[in-house]
């Protein structure tokens, strides 16, 4: 692929690019609590996104998407957001360079990546990768820190979904063999060796995507900012959810209103989860690590309402197999992957027979897709 894309920007520009690289990402646990200063435990993984990049002495920009085979042209100090272009990402981070104060010139780019599934996030991977290139390109020397800031406020205002730190920080900050402890309120992470030892982390591609995805994503964090508000009646120095402890949950109960205490009991317990799921994993203990992906689940499909019943069922449908220790929708929801932890032995007998009970189910034939925990982004020599 990374040959692939600096061929296609040669043919295209006549002269020879920076590449840069930026991953996707996966996630433990610890969903829908990034915009609530939870904690999140998520990892880079191999696929991602290339950018070739160079200057081209114009106040314009030129990006050519490598997947639609499409060109997009921009003034570099007049634009704005397309709705739902691809461009947005690239344009969303040049506006991010520039309110910091950097001055761009006009530069050509070319990208394209391998990333197989929604749900793993090509569009913080396509952000990181395009500001790490920036920030070769001028040699403005940033930060991966400010990278992923500029990445998360870029989506906001660029993509229109006010998204949470998880996915650029992911992308940016992952390490081989690693996942990553995120604290989202202090923005500071942890390595951890994961060794599944005789398990495989396996993602299912449901192939489906709701429309409603992105809106609904933004009530979510509406809601959960809401009980914030009532809450503070109770807690005044309470900002966030992260802030109300998971053993006061009956007190909690009380204070919300039936329709918005669901959704931060997830945030909560789901907080409480990612502590959980780390000790386990630090005392080698699988099955109850498993276990808390399955909790996980419900809470997200039960009290969260991000689930959708094909995700559902690809969940539901792991729990019955002896071989697999946990399974869980992943990411924001309405579509995308679930993720499984099965033991190595059983990996193809699984695949077989969940092709076959989806298929039947929904008549898609889903997709099975390896992960291994990867480095974050970079530039390639
Ligand atoms: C999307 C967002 C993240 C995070 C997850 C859910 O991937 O971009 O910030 O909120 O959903 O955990």
């Amino acid at each position: 692929m990374k040959d692939k894309i600096a061929q296609s920007f040669e043919n295209l520009f006549g002269k020879k690019p920076i590449l840069a690289f930026a991953p996707g990402r996966i996630n433990l646990i610890g969903e829908h609590t990034d915009y609530q200063d939870g904690l999140v435990f998520p990892a880079a993984v191999a696929q991602g996104i290339w950018v070739a990049i160079q200057k081209n002495d114009l106040t314009t920009s030129r990006i050519f998407s490598e997947d639609f085979r499409e060109e997009f042209v921009f003034d570099i100090n007049s634009f704005s957001p397309k709705k739902g272009h691809w461009a947005n990402y690239t344009m969303g981070m040049v506006s991010q360079f520039q309110q910091a104060g950097y001055k761009l010139e006009g530069f050509d780019l070319v990208f394209g990546g391998n990333i197989p599934a929604s749900g793993l996030s090509s569009s913080a991977a396509l952000s990181v990768a395009v500001g790490t290139a920036l920030s070769a390109l001028f040699g403005l020397e940033i930060s991966k820190k400010s990278i992923v800031l500029y990445a998360q406020k870029s989506e906001h205002l660029f993509a229109g979904v006010k998204c949470g730190i998880m996915d650029p920080y992911a992308s940016a900050f992952g390490k081989e063999n690693h996942a990553l402890i995120l604290d989202c309120r202090t923005n500071q992470h942890k390595e951890v060796a994961v060794n599944f030892g005789p398990h495989s982390l396996l993602l299912v591609n449901s192939k489906v995507k709701h429309n409603l995805a992105d809106s609904a994503y933004n009530k979510r964090r509406e809601s959960c900012e809401e009980s914030v508000k009532i809450l503070q009646s109770v807690y005044p120095d309470a900002t966030t959810l992260r802030d109300i402890p998971a053993k006061d949950l009956e007190k909690v109960k009380d204070i919300l209103p039936a329709a918005l205490f669901p959704k931060a009991k997830h945030v909560i317990t789901e907080i409480e989860r990612v502590n959980l799921a780390s000790k386990a994993l630090h005392e080698g203990d699988l099955t109850a690590f498993g276990d808390l992906l399955k909790d996980s689940h419900k809470s997200l499909s039960k009290d969260f309402e991000v689930s959708c019943a094909e995700l559902d069922f690809l969940a539901v449908q792991s729990w019955k197999s002896a071989e697999v220790l946990g399974s869980r929708m992943m990411g924001g929801g309405f579509g995308g992957c679930t993720i499984n932890l099965i033991s190595n032995e059983n990996l193809e007998s699984f695949q077989t027979e969940m092709r076959t009970a989806y298929q039947e189910k929904f008549g898609i034939e889903a997709d099975f897709i390896s992960v291994a925990l990867s480095e974050g982004a970079r530039i390639l020599g």
